[in-house]
């Protein structure tokens, strides 16, 4: 579609593909850590990264599917260097093995134990660490007061209407998560930079999981929305790319910066979910 054409200040679009926003860099020497690696949008960054030098980490909450999808991708990419490891973001048992097993709540958590083995690294490789949170544009369709803290665990799955704010708010918490993070990396003076991102309306097994409407979404969505080549874009933008060199703490969207709302912008809310996280996470 033309609009998908129109080029941001970055020089690429929507239709810009993960390996198109990659050409010519080389990602040898770095090892990129993959949430959601066995399907759609992590699939595809791990197929890109990897195609780029990058050693990849598919963390994964089914390792035969994971092992599946490494093989299909190495026979593709045969110098690629992928390791598949068991992570299911929902246990905090499953996120504290796996960050101990990678010698370093939900992505807060893992982000939390990894941040130490990041700091080391950059500290030692001079390169910059890079953390992308995948959130969405439905960040914006949260409730009026961003985070609503006292129903956080509230099971939404039978309301529609609330279903989309529950899942507003996740990837409002995603925006926050980012720029709290990046503010207290750059009062660190760490070279760590943390952004988050809508990688557009993509064609994956999200929507048709999701209900019947999302499921008549996919069957006609293939027609107007994002394929996972163009889907994985911004996200391989953001990890590999050198034009965000330092860049830390914005919200984009299709390689190139965006709005995110007013409550993904407050610093104050952002604050207090940290802290509502870190005591969720590891209680005092
Ligand atoms: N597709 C879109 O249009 C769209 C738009 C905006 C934002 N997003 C965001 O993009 C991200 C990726 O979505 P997608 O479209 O690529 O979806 P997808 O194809 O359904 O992939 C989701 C991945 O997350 C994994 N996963 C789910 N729960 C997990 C858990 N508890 N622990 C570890 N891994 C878990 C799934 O693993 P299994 O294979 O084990 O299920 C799967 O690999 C999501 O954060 C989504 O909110 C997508």
């Amino acid at each position: 579609m033309w609009i998908f054409e129109r080029k941001g200040s970055s020089g690429f679009s929507a239709s810009t593909t993960a390996e198109e926003v990659t050409q010519g860099i080389d990602g040898t020497g770095l090892t990129a850590i993959v949430t959601g690696a066995s399907s759609g949008i992590g699939k595809e960054t791990t197929r890109v990264l990897a195609l780029r030098g990058v050693h990849v980490i598919m963390a994964v909450r089914n390792t035969i599917i994971g092992k599946t999808v490494k093989d299909e991708i190495v026979k593709e990419i045969s110098v690629a260097k992928i390791e598949v490891m068991e992570l299911d973001l929902s246990s905090m048992a499953s996120v504290r093995k796996f960050a101990a097993e990678f010698e370093a709540t939900g992505h807060f958590l893992l982000t939390n134990l990894l941040l130490d083995t990041m700091k080391r690294t950059a500290a030692k490789s001079h390169l910059e660490g890079r953390i992308v949170n995948v959130s969405s544009v439905a960040h914006k369709m949260a409730y009026h007061e961003g985070i609503q803290f006292n129903k956080i665990n509230e099971d939404a799955r039978y309301w529609v209407r609330t279903a989309a704010k529950k899942y507003g708010q996740s990837k409002l918490a995603n925006v926050l998560h980012a720029g709290e993070l990046s503010r207290r990396l750059k009062e660190e003076g760490v070279p760590i930079t943390a952004n988050s991102l809508h990688p557009g309306i993509v064609v994956t097994d999200l929507l048709r999981h999701r209900s019947f409407f999302a499921g008549i979404i996919f069957g006609i969505g293939k027609y107007f929305c994002k394929n996972v080549h163009q889907g994985a874009a911004t996200t391989c933008y953001l990890a590999l790319h050198p034009q965000v060199k330092g860049v830390s703490g914005e919200y984009f969207s299709d390689c190139n910066l965006s709005q995110s709302s007013s409550p993904a912008k407050d610093s104050e809310l952002a604050k207090k979910l940290w802290d509502f996280s870190l005591n969720l996470a590891i209680p005092k």
